[in-house]
């Protein structure tokens, strides 16, 4: 289990237990995080799980694929460290990782 940080836009903080293996959308939405959606199921087709990654974390959550990037590009306040949470692999190197979630999805 790799221990994760959600961040409501109002500052509360979600501390979750997450399965290797999973994504970020995933132990958000399995775990009753509110505010991440994941309405394609990760598919990366619906831009309803943005996440700002805490800039720390940044260089170890992997590049975004073209397909990521086009998608972002509809999300409400993107920033340079916006990502799809449903393209991010959770793996023990990712053992802290902080995510901010935006106001409002799409
Ligand atoms: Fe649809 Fe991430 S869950 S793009």
């Amino acid at each position: 289990m790799v221990k994760i940080t959600y961040i409501g836009s109002g500052g509360e903080e979600h501390v979750v237990d997450v399965d290797a293996g999973r994504s970020v959308m995933r132990g958000a939405v399995e775990n009753d995080v509110r505010g991440i959606i994941g309405e394609c199921g990760g598919s990366c087709l619906c831009a309803t799980c943005h996440v700002y990654v805490d800039p720390a974390w940044l260089d170890r959550v992997g590049a975004k694929s073209e397909t990521e990037e086009l998608l972002l590009e509809e999300v409400c306040d993107l920033q340079p460290n916006s990502r799809l949470s449903c393209q991010i692999d959770v793996s023990d190197a990712l053992e802290g990782l902080r995510v901010r979630l935006p106001e409002k999805q799409v």
